[in-house]
């Protein structure tokens, strides 16, 4: 910890929320002749670093696309490993982060059937035991799918329509991020995808809407603390205009 160079850093300007799309674990596991999920276990220390680089840079809130809604559709044997692999990790993780102070949360739809009870059972118990932690927001996006969060929160507030608790003319924007699955959780600044893939895939779509996006040609098990500051320090250089005029 405390080992980036922070000299050129705006600690006014640092972005509250930043958005991690780890892509490229299978594509590095098969340049070295390895199965996929070796590439996927080498991306841990990728994502922890980060981690560390986060709390060195001050960033308020980091969430991770672990698992997408879209991910069922790979190869049994790799679906397998992911499920295990991500709860091994919190076992392995969560007193670590817990004694940084920072908190766990989850994102994405935890009552599929398909994700093992026990790794279920070790989200909830990880989010209870950090949840009053400040220094970092770290959010797994497990199982989770944009598409899917949004048609969740119409759902519910189509049930409070219905049963006279809410009125149709209270239904904005504010009502509908209020029943997202982290209604805390604030809009994204900056959103990384390694690999050299510009895309999305279903990560966040409601909350990048005004999102500066980096895209580090590298794949993520190479992706370092270094890396995350030099997307922010790109992030700094950007104008943000939010649909006003801009200054130039
Ligand atoms: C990202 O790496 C990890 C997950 C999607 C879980 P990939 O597994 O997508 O790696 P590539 O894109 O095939 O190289
Ligand atoms: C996005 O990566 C999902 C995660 C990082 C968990 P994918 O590798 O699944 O996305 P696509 O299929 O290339 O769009
Ligand atoms: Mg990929």
């Amino acid at each position: 910890m405390g080992d980036l160079d922070l000299s050129g850093l705006d600690p006014d300007r640092v972005p509250r929320h930043v958005g991690l799309i780890l892509d490229g674990n299978g594509r590095w596991a098969n340049a070295r002749g390895l199965p996929r999920t070796a590439g996927h276990a080498a991306g841990e220390a990728a994502l922890f670093d980060s981690v560390e680089g986060a709390l060195q840079i001050g960033i308020a809130w980091l969430t991770a696309y672990t698992f997408s809604t879209e991910n069922w559709n790979r190869d049994a044997d790799e679906v397998e490993f992911l499920m295990w692999f991500n709860e091994d990790l919190l076992l392995r993780r969560r007193d670590d982060l817990h004694r940084q102070g920072v908190r766990m949360l989850f994102a994405g739809d935890l009552t599929d059937p398909r994700i093992p009870d026990r790794n279920r059972r070790h989200m909830a118990e990880a989010s209870e035991l950090t949840r009053s932690n400040t220094t970092l927001n770290l959010v797994f996006a497990f199982n989770y799918g944009s598409r899917r969060e949004l048609a969740d929160s119409a759902r519910q507030i189509a049930v409070k329509v219905a049963e006279g608790t809410m009125s149709s003319d209270q239904v904005d924007e504010a009502a509908v991020a209020a029943h997202l699955y982290i209604p805390d959780m604030p809009d994204l600044d900056l959103v990384i995808r390694s690999s050299g893939e510009h895309r999305l895939s279903n990560f966040l779509l409601w909350q990048a809407a005004y999102a500066e996006f980096v895209f580090p040609g590298i794949l993520w098990p190479d992706f370092t603390q270094t890396h995350l500051l030099q997307a922010v320090l790109e992030y700094q250089q950007r104008e943000r205009r939010f649909g006003k005029a801009g200054k130039g």
